[in-house]
């Protein structure tokens, strides 16, 4: 593969202080050393057991939080510098999506992101009204988004993202709380978003319901990216230790993981 990647991950770690009456040496390696390569276009699954640093990895690439050490090149260029471009070209679901709220409606909590990408009325609306149709909440529009259901205000996460149209997608845990059709509704956009050549990003342990979807599958295990390559391979080499099961014990092949029937 030639090019600039989007994004190159580089010696990247996360130090957390701790109290040292929990033992240890009083800090929390939440992330160590970390290189990863995300390519443009590429549909990449990050999956690990829980705490073994999906969302700071997440939260470090999308410039929400500094390393500890190491960076991260956003083509090519340090984040701190590329912050402009990334800010309008990365769309994010949050795992917490109570987090993500900012509107007093549903469709305003949409209409946010692309009204501050600077589109005007018209676009927006048109925006907002595709997005919440695709994940099935355009009866809830004028609904306040902090009386939603779970589900529902991670549908309503989604929609803020898809309406922004952005280039690369991060999804963090996209199908916690959500019913059958919600998963259906996400895949769907999963799907749309792949073949309409974004980059996604999906951080789970769910993979059974959206591997087929990958072109890459990389593993977390306490801080240290343990797999990274072709879904099938790294399946393979998936050891009991990284907490994360494999569907193939369910599912035939790879292309069979998925709910989108
Ligand atoms: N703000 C913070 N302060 C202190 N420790 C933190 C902070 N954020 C994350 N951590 C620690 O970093 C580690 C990784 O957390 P992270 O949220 O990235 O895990 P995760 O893989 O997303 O887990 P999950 O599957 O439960 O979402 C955990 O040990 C967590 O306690
Ligand atoms: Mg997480």
């Amino acid at each position: 593969m030639t090019g600039v990647p989007l994004f190159s991950i580089r010696g990247l770690s996360k130090n957390f202080p701790v109290s040292r009456v929990q033992g240890g040496d009083g800090v929390n390696r939440a992330l160590r050393g970390i290189n990863l390569d995300i390519r443009e276009g590429e549909c990449l699954l990050i999956a690990g057991s829980n705490g073994s640093g999906k969302t700071i990895l997440m939260k470090i690439i999308a410039g929400l939080v500094e390393p500890s050490e190491g960076e991260v090149l956003f083509r090519g260029q340090p984040l701190a510098k590329a912050v402009n471009s990334l800010r309008s070209s990365l769309g994010l679901v949050f795992q917490d999506a109570d987090a993500q709220i900012l509107g007093e409606t549903v469709a305003e909590d949409t209409a946010f992101g692309p009204r501050n990408l600077g589109l005007n009325r018209e676009q927006t609306t048109e925006r907002v009204d595709a997005a919440l149709q695709a994940l099935g909440i355009e009866d809830k529009r004028d609904f306040p988004p902090r009386r939603l259901s779970g589900g529902e205000k991670r549908r309503l996460a989604v929609a803020g993202v898809i309406a922004m149209g952005c280039g690369t997608v991060i999804l963090d845990e996209p199908f916690a709380n959500l019913d059958w059709p919600g998963v259906v509704h996400v895949l769907e956009i999963i799907r749309d978003l792949k073949a309409s050549g974004k980059t996604v990003i999906i951080l789970t342990h769910e993979l059974e319901k959206v591997l087929a979807f990958a072109d890459r599958l990389a593993i977390l295990h306490r801080g240290t990216l343990r797999e990274d390559g072709a879904p099938e391979e790294v399946l393979e080499r998936l050891k009991p230790e990284y907490g994360v099961r494999n569907p193939l014990h369910r599912y035939k092949t790879v292309r069979d993981c998925t709910w989108l029937e």
